[in-house]
């Protein structure tokens, strides 16, 4: 009955670990959640002031596809303040998420046939846009060796005839680690010598905690002609909920990636734009205040993580997910093969024994790595992690 374009479609590993955690949680048990993927904070008052008077200003109707002029405007106005990038408002599609964005842009660049590079542990959702859209996903192994960033030398060897798209998300959900100038260099070197299109996913810019970020585009004029940029107000100023993400690239792309919005979704919520042109132009404090919360809890979790045998720990660079690799402790994990990866039994072993939710790595490609989330308070973390340690010591 179903079209095949979802025979390649898996369902969600994780799904089953966060039904049982809602489960548990309704039967008054407590669940610690670090499975979490949006920040804890609320959306800043001005961008929520401004959808209200969206509302009573009957702002409520459709608005053009591709965004109101002035979100786009304010999108161009962040990336030429922030990244040093100058794009026209045709440069710009704002859409319901980076995730749409980035739908978008496989749908309008990928042929039956066409590769897709992407480096593991990977975004979940890379390879299932790239099966829907009718390419075909190419990993890019990557370890804690050369702290999960890709090599130049690991990508030309995965490049083909055949690839069209390089997938970047810098810096990276799951592993938290984001990419030197230099390294991203030689990266959009090999772009160029192969003709790649880049997808630089950059939702997590702003979430960086030592680290400059550098975004990809900006490397030179001739890698901005093959990039699109992709961000959104979910992460930076905790409007997951909102739907706001957007692509900024080539105008040709663009116009595609409209076109097909314009025939999918059509506009996004009237309301919500309001919200994230408040958002982008108004105050920024609101993002320093999260990030020096999240670099404090950063170092919390890590600490602890360091602490139980078994585990080890880099330091994440960004985002809000350490990436411990748990190898040392996979085979003493109750279960065999027939009742999933071994992270996916770690991952339900640490719910029903701990009650703690965390994500397998096996949801990422990565078979040695757990990724748990300091999107939490700092008491979550500490009682969380002790009943951790306390479960992974009786394995
Ligand atoms: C790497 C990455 N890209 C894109 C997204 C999508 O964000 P949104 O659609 O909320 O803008 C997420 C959300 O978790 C993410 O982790």
């Amino acid at each position: 009955m179903l079209a095949k374009r979802l025979d390649q479609i898996g369902v969600s590993i994780t799904l089953a670990i966060s039904a049982q955690a809602k489960a548990m949680r309704a039967d008054g048990r407590d669940v610690i959640d670090f499975s979490i993927g949006e920040p804890d904070f609320p959306t800043p008052a001005h961008a929520k002031d401004a959808a209200k008077a969206a509302i009573d200003a009957n702002f409520t109707h459709y608005t053009a596809a591709a965004g109101i002029p002035e979100l786009r405007r304010a999108v161009a106005a962040k990336l030429a303040r922030d990244n040093g990038l100058d794009y026209a408002i045709d440069e710009v599609l704002v859409s319901q998420g980076a995730k749409h964005s980035l739908f978008n842009a496989c749908m309008a660049l990928l042929d039956p046939g066409d590769e897709a590079l992407i480096p593991t542990p990977y975004w979940l959702s890379y390879p299932q846009m790239v099966r829907l859209a009718g390419g075909e996903p190419v990993f890019i192994e990557t370890d804690e060796r050369s702290d999960f960033r890709v090599t130049a030398d690991a990508l030309a060897a995965a490049i083909t005839p055949r690839s069209k798209l390089l997938f970047l998300n810098n810096p990276s959900n799951p592993t938290g680690m984001a990419y030197d100038r230099a390294e991203l260099e030689s990266l959009a070197a090999l772009a160029i010598e192969h003709d790649l299109i880049v997808l630089a996913d950059e939702i997590y810019e702003k979430l960086l905690y030592d680290k400059p970020f550098v975004c990809f585009a900006s490397l030179s004029p001739e890698v901005r002609e093959r990039t699109l940029t992709i961000n959104g107000l979910s992460k930076a100023y905790a409007m997951t909920g909102w739907r706001l993400g957007y692509a900024a690239g080539p105008k040709k792309i663009i116009g595609a990636m409209t076109s097909i919005q314009s025939q999918t979704t059509s506009s996004l919520c009237s309301v919500a734009q309001r919200a994230g042109v408040a958002a982008l132009d108004g105050p920024q404090e609101v993002v320093d205040e999260m990030v020096a919360t999240f670099r404090e809890r950063r170092a919390h979790m890590v600490a602890a993580l360091r602490a139980m045998p078994g585990v080890e720990c880099l330091e994440p660079d960004g985002a809000f997910y350490a990436f411990p690799n748990v190898e040392g402790l996979l085979d003493r994990v109750p279960g065999s093969g027939a009742d999933g990866a071994p992270t996916v039994r770690l991952a339900r072993y640490l719910l029903d024994e701990a009650e703690i939710a965390i994500v397998p790595g096996a949801a990422f490609g990565a078979e040695r790595n757990i990724r748990l989330s300091y999107a939490c308070s700092t008491e979550n973390i500490t009682r969380g992690l002790g009943r951790m340690a306390d479960a992974l010591a009786k394995l």
